[in-house]
């Protein structure tokens, strides 16, 4: 009796095979897009944002996760770039940091125009579909970008902002992040104070997607409540399959549901297996999570890569992306269902949010909070370079103007 025990290792490696080939062919036709990638920041921190340093040529750019050929190679048609500029900022140069990094972002676009094709909207998207491009757009990290005014807001929406995180990992005086469901922070807004009601309302009527990743829990239920227009997690994982309070809880998955919004799942070994190692399959087990819980239209992807010190074995760079898809067709994703995942679904959240855009609408005009106009004296905030003398002694003169003025209105 001949036993046929040794057809199926062969019978793995073929069908391995196989799922590798059909997600290169969805692929091809629907390309990835992902939520979130900090390539900016390594271009700050490694080249001061010096896109002519021979270094930073993004086709032979080494040592970081991103680059030119690893897009191509991962089919990424279209990317969420993070102008993100960190917590210690906040009230300082944050806004002028994130215009820096939006600067940076428009660089990328007109250095690379065979590559990169910046857009603002969903049209805009399927067009560098068609082209074979990289459709670029600007995601800001934190809501301390804009620094509690809406003036900075709008305008940061007239320089391509299309989604904004509405806080990192610090509270912005108008809405809470995660640490204080860890007990690392305190709650301030319990969710979103007042004018953090104004800043979602606005950000609706102007079309710019709410990012809830990194925010509280309070703050989640707050905006999902809120919000007139779907929502997404731009970079965030399932809470039931590794307790992080980056990580999104099941009751919250049932109101992305209710909502049709969007959790893009992020690929930090931290936040997916909750353990400094991870691997490409325990991802697959968020996606799975995530779609029993809300759904297969509220699943998609949101590497961090070049955010991140450590990511799962499998997905090492964005060229992985096709590993991932095979991963979820060999565990009997339709195809309708990848295709959600990789980019149909975040088109439908993003036009929903053009949907409730409403230029025609006045804009809102919540005075800037008392105590900002206060503290105009900022200190300078450099990475590299101590003010020179002239800023220091303008600096000194900024922070006496208002004194003099109140002498003379005595
Ligand atoms: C990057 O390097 C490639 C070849 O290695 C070269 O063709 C290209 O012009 C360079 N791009 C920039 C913007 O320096
Ligand atoms: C929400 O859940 C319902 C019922 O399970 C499902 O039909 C629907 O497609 C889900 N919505 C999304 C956006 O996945
Ligand atoms: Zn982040």
């Amino acid at each position: 009796m001949w036993s046929s025990w040794w057809l199926l290792p062969l019978v793995a490696v073929c069908t391995a095979d196989r799922f590798r080939e059909e997600a290169e062919r969805i692929m091809r036709s629907t390309p990835v897009i992902d939520g979130h990638n900090d390539l900016p920041w390594q271009l700050l921190t490694k080249f001061n944002n010096r896109l002519r340093d021979q270094r930073a040529n993004l086709t032979s750019l080494a040592h970081t996760k991103t680059s030119i050929p690893k897009l191509k190679a991962g089919f990424v048609g279209g990317q969420f770039w993070s102008a993100y500029t960190p917590c210690n900022t906040q009230n300082k140069d944050a806004v002028r940091r994130t215009l820096e990094q939006i600067d940076v972002i428009h660089r990328m676009c007109q250095m690379y125009p065979e590559t990169f094709m910046c857009v603002t909207d969903s049209q805009g998207i399927r067009q560098a579909f068609q082209e074979g491009k990289v459709a670029s757009l600007v995601g800001v990290e934190g809501g301390h970008s804009i620094d509690s005014s809406l003036g900075v807001l709008r305008a940061l929406y007239h320089l391509g902002m299309r989604y904004l995180t509405l806080t990192h990992s610090c509270n912005t005086p108008w809405a809470d992040n995660w640490l204080v469901d860890t007990g690392d922070d305190v709650a301030q807004s319990h969710g979103l104070s007042p004018f953090g009601q104004s800043v979602v309302r606005e950000m609706n009527r102007l079309g710019v997607i709410v990012d809830l990743a990194h925010v509280s829990l309070a703050t989640m239920k707050a905006v999902l409540r809120l919000s007139k227009a779907p929502v997404i997690f731009s970079h965030s994982s399932a809470y039931a399959l590794c307790a992080h309070r980056r990580n999104v809880p099941d009751d919250v998955l049932r109101l992305v549901n209710e909502t049709g919004s969007l959790v893009m799942v992020n690929f930090y070994n931290d936040h997916v297996s909750c353990k400094p190692e991870a691997t490409l399959s325990q991802v697959a087990d968020h996606l799975d999570h995530i779609k029993a819980v809300a759904g297969a239209g509220a699943v998609g992807f949101g590497g961090d890569f070049d955010g991140v010190p450590r990511l799962p074995s499998g997905l090492e760079d964005v060229s992985k992306y096709p590993d991932l898809v095979a991963e979820l067709l060999r565990r009997q994703w339709t195809e309708a269902e990848v295709r959600g995942a990789l980019a149909a679904n975040l088109l439908r959240v993003f036009e929903a949010v053009e949907q409730v855009s409403n230029h025609a609408q006045s804009p809102e005009e919540e005075p800037i909070p008392l105590g900002k106009l206060e503290t105009s004296c900022r200190t300078n905030y450099g990475y590299s370079e101590a003010p020179s003398l002239r800023q220091q002694s303008g600096a000194l003169l900024a922070c006496l103007a208002p004194l003099l003025l109140s002498l003379c209105l005595l």
